[in-house]
């Protein structure tokens, strides 16, 4: 129970608490809504309003929050054994069983699991695990890495590096720049060349190959890193065909194909994972964390082949995976994911989102006939809603409106958190999620964006 204030604890909050993607200035005025409690796919503030939230957290609370089952699974491991080192030669029992299980589930012949505590670990784990397989085959040169602008691969200094969200780059920070190269991002939609999407997936594969060829081909480039759907970079889905020819450049010229399925894992596309069962491709590595545990835990898995493990665990070497976290395999987030699959299959929350992603789709295409909404995007229980100016040349309104924040926030005052991203909201909602709660949040969304434009209207737009 809260003992304090709003706004005591907004100024306590204020004073100490340090938030990832703060803009000081905004921070220091408003300050950050404290959420006291959640249950299924509500949420709730501090003076008790509710509200349905529609991203999943951050897109990841998969099984809907408040699960007594999954507080007794913690508790009970807690009770067991709260913690056990992974190092060297100590191992536990559910991240044992976790590791055997996300083989199972796991694309071809990616059958080994390197934990850490997110995604962004994960990413990390998996940019390192490539120097060291290349390493290894005594291919020393072989150390590019390219992947996709407006890409987002988590927060570490590596991770960040490979990712392209050029808001993501602001020049207070310091990048890796040497090794890491960005190509086009596989959007069509605001395209004004006139090409058409096949020509336009050309392009994209084009510009693929020669990067490799520009970087030196097969002997110097390492890996490509791909989201099967960019995410926060504005749920941006390739043109059909993209991964499968993608992934075959790379096998041409011996790139790792590195999927990273941080979001789109666990059910979000209504399957454990994307890139075999959406997109037809079998990576070298896939990345994950977020629906993992649904939340319930930090967990992150870097989930790699054979191919690579037959590499660097090759006998007669000596050689040490010199890498590794306190919490690697911890044992009560590997019982919360060992709990969280069990939820999931149990109650076939896949099915639940490859049913209702039809009628969601529906819905929120429904909103096109609002005049500032240019595109809506999406597979499964990711969705995403663009806004534009004017819809015939893709004109975007200028940053400082912030136009995706001004829509949520009205959407906020009703009771929805959708999460604004620039000139975007999106939305990646628990996968239990039944056909009223889709209703609730595209009739709320359809209100917000009308007073949104009534207030521009007002302010001189003519929309
Ligand atoms: C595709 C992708 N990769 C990696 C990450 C980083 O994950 P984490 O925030 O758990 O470190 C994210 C986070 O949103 C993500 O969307």
């Amino acid at each position: 129970m809260t003992t304090y204030t709003t706004d005591q604890l907004m100024e306590k909050d204020k004073a100490h608490f340090t938030h990832p993607w703060t803009i000081f200035d905004v921070y220091k005025h408003e300050g950050a809504l404290p959420i006291e409690r959640a249950e299924g796919c509500y949420i709730y503030d501090t003076e008790g309003n509710r509200y349905l939230d529609a991203v999943g957290g951050l897109w990841c609370n998969n099984i809907g929050t408040g699960r007594e089952e999954m507080a007794e699974a913690i508790a009970e491991q807690v009770r067991m054994m709260s913690y056990s080192s992974p190092f060297v030669d100590l191992t536990n029992v559910p991240a044992t069983l976790l590791a055997e299980k996300i083989a199972s589930i796991a694309p071809g012949d990616l059958n080994h699991v390197f934990y850490s505590c997110g995604g962004s670990t994960a990413i990390d784990t998996a940019f390192r695990l490539i120097h060291y397989f290349q390493n290894c085959r005594g291919k020393h040169d072989k150390k590019h890495i390219i992947s996709r602008k407006s890409s987002y691969h988590g927060s570490t200094y590596a991770a960040m590096s490979i990712g392209g969200k050029a808001g993501d780059h602001p020049p207070e920070f310091d990048y890796l720049s040497d090794t890491i190269h960005h190509i086009s991002a596989p959007k069509f939609y605001g395209d004004t060349s006139g090409k058409s999407e096949a020509e336009f997936l050309d392009e994209l594969v084009a510009e693929l190959e020669a990067k490799i060829v520009e970087l030196g081909g097969e002997d110097h480039v390492a890996a490509f890193f791909a989201e099967p759907i960019l995410g926060a970079g504005g749920v941006i889905i390739p043109p059909q065909g993209y991964h499968q020819r993608t992934w075959e450049i790379c096998q041409k010229y011996d790139v790792l194909y590195v999927s990273d399925e941080v979001v789109t894992a666990f059910g979000r596309l209504g399957h454990w994972f994307a890139s075999e069962d959406e997109f037809g491709i079998i990576p070298d590595i896939i990345t994950s964390a977020k629906g993992l545990t649904s939340g319930y835990q930090p967990l992150g898995a870097t989930i790699y082949s054979d191919k690579i493990h037959d590499v660097i665990s090759e006998e007669g070497h000596g050689r040490c995976f010199a890498h590794g976290f306190t919490y690697s395999g911890h044992p009560v987030a590997c019982a919360a994911a060992l709990k969280n699959i069990e939820i999931m299959e149990r109650e076939n929350l896949h099915g639940n989102v490859s049913e209702l992603a039809p009628y969601f789709q529906e819905r929120l295409e429904s909103l096109s006939d609002l005049p500032i909404v240019g595109d809506v995007r999406g597979r499964g229980f990711m969705w995403c809603v663009e806004f534009v100016a004017n819809k015939t040349s893709f004109e975007l309104f200028p940053e400082e409106l912030d136009i995706g924040k001004r829509i949520s926030n009205h959407a906020d005052a009703k009771g929805l958190i959708v999460r604004p991203i620039v000139h975007l909201n999106v939305m990646s909602p628990p996968l239990n999620l039944k056909r009223e709660d889709i209703d609730f949040i595209v009739d709320t969304l359809r209100e917000s964006i009308e007073l949104t434009v009534a207030e521009l209207n007002n302010e001189g737009y003519t929309l």
